[in-house]
């Protein structure tokens, strides 16, 4: 039998359901398929369990895409204060957990759960365990969802399939396939905010220091962050790399500043004419973690013999250690991967999609949101931003 509707969505995540909702509220007969066992699994495990639904902060800056235009128009017409409009209208405590990103008080398990009040109360169906095996686009200018639930058939269809990152949660490629069938260009994708790998003498250098975390500035092409680094047993993590890796890639060079906000060549002298007896690994380990300066000093300060004590330090040798501690050369080698990046950048080309609407260029009635594009954002609740945003502009124009 077939079952029709005004609109489907493929993917039952952030994108997908805001655009439900969204239309559905407008009277459209929408229906959501979704081919995990359940809804909004990226939003349940977001956050450590407390979704960072938004940022306060958010403009078009906190995206990558090839188009950095593209994001604009979306975000203006929905913004963080809609979303926490609707989170406070169904009574969700929230706080701000630092630079403008807000997480829920108790659990994400309420935003999947607002979300699909939301969605019931539009009359939006939901079928989750449907995998669509092939999409037709008719002669009368309708799709027709072939999937192990039925078949199903609509004039709007909604590509809300997300990217490739956590496989184990339902993520897959299928949106880019789709895409592509439908004549759209795909651009390379690779895994977004993830931790680095080190290999080699980089790696054996670190490895035992895992856990160690403390404030670095991460900087690569032209950018960079400031928060906390951790070490682990393959490599580095922490905010400032996850944000950074988004902008590496092998082959690029990436410093760290390990005393962001410090002038380490002024805080080196006054030490040494504070304390000119005292050793100069002995004065890293105050500035650093005392493991990790440890090790800095073995490797990388080992010309300088850091044993000596400071007043034996000549300004040039100063120099050369401020300027270590202020552009330390970090050689990773690859990233995690999809199995533990929180995104995925590239995706479906810009170009070939209405920022206005979401609708395909190419082919009408066709929509793209949320992740599966080329638009991704920083750490901090801009990547939901995105998938609300871009859910809403799509919802307003099926
Ligand atoms: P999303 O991945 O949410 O949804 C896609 C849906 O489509 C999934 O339900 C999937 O099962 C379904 N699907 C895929 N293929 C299908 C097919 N063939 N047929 C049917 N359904 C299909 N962001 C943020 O802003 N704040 C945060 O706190 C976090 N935290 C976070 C933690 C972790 C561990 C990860 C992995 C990611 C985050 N993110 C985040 C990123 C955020 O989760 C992500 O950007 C959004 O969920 C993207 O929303 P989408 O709806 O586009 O995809």
């Amino acid at each position: 039998m077939t079952e029709h509707s005004d609109v489907i969505v493929i993917g039952a995540g952030a994108a997908g359901l805001m655009c439900a909702l969204t239309a559905g509220q407008r009277g459209r007969r929408v229906l959501v398929v979704e081919h995990a066992n359940k809804v909004g699994k990226k939003i349940l495990m977001s956050g450590g369990g407390r979704c960072n639904f938004t940022n306060t902060g958010t403009t078009p800056d906190n995206y990558l895409s090839a188009n950095p235009h593209f994001c604009k128009s979306a975000l203006a017409r929905y913004t963080p204060w809609d979303f926490i409009a609707m989170v406070e209208r169904h009574g969700i405590a929230y706080h701000e957990k630092e630079l403008g990103q807000l997480f829920c008080d108790v659990s994400s398990k309420l935003i999947v759960k607002m979300l699909l009040d939301e969605c019931a109360a539009a009359g939006v169906r939901i079928e989750t365990h449907c995998s669509v095996e092939r999409v037709v686009h008719g002669d009368d200018g309708g799709y027709r969802l072939h999937t192990t639930r039925g078949t199903f058939t609509a004039p709007a269809l909604v590509v809300a399939s997300g990217g490739l990152s956590i496989p184990s949660m339902g993520a897959s490629g299928f949106g880019y396939e789709l895409a592509r069938q439908f004549g759209h260009a795909v651009l390379p994708t690779r895994a977004g905010l993830v931790p680095l790998t080190l290999s080699g003498k980089h790696q054996e250098r670190l490895a035992d220091l895992s856990g160690v975390a403390f404030p670095v500035t991460a900087r690569c092409n032209g950018q960079a962050f400031s928060n906390f680094m951790l070490v682990t047993h393959r490599g580095v993590s922490g905010p400032s790399i996850l944000q950074i890796s988004s902008y590496w890639q092998p082959g690029d060079d990436l410093r760290l500043d390990l005393l962001p906000g410090v002038d380490a060549l002024d805080r080196l002298q006054a030490l040494q004419r504070e304390r000119p007896a005292a050793e100069l690994r002995t004065v890293l380990g105050e500035l650093l973690p005392k493991r990790f300066a440890q090790r800095f000093g073995e490797v990388w300060l080992a010309h300088l013999q850091p044993n000596r004590p400071m007043r034996q330090f000549t300004l040039p040798q100063l120099r050369d250690v401020a300027s270590l501690l202020g552009d330390w050369p970090l050689v990773a080698s690859g990233t995690e991967g999809y199995r533990t990046a929180e995104v995925t950048l590239g995706g479906v080309d810009t170009d070939g999609v209405s920022s206005s609407t979401m609708q395909s260029r190419h082919v009408p009635g066709l929509y793209f949101i949320g992740e599966v594009l080329d638009v991704t954002g920083w750490l901090g609740g801009y990547n939901f931003q995105w998938a609300w945003a871009s859910g809403h502009a799509a919802g307003m124009a099926v």
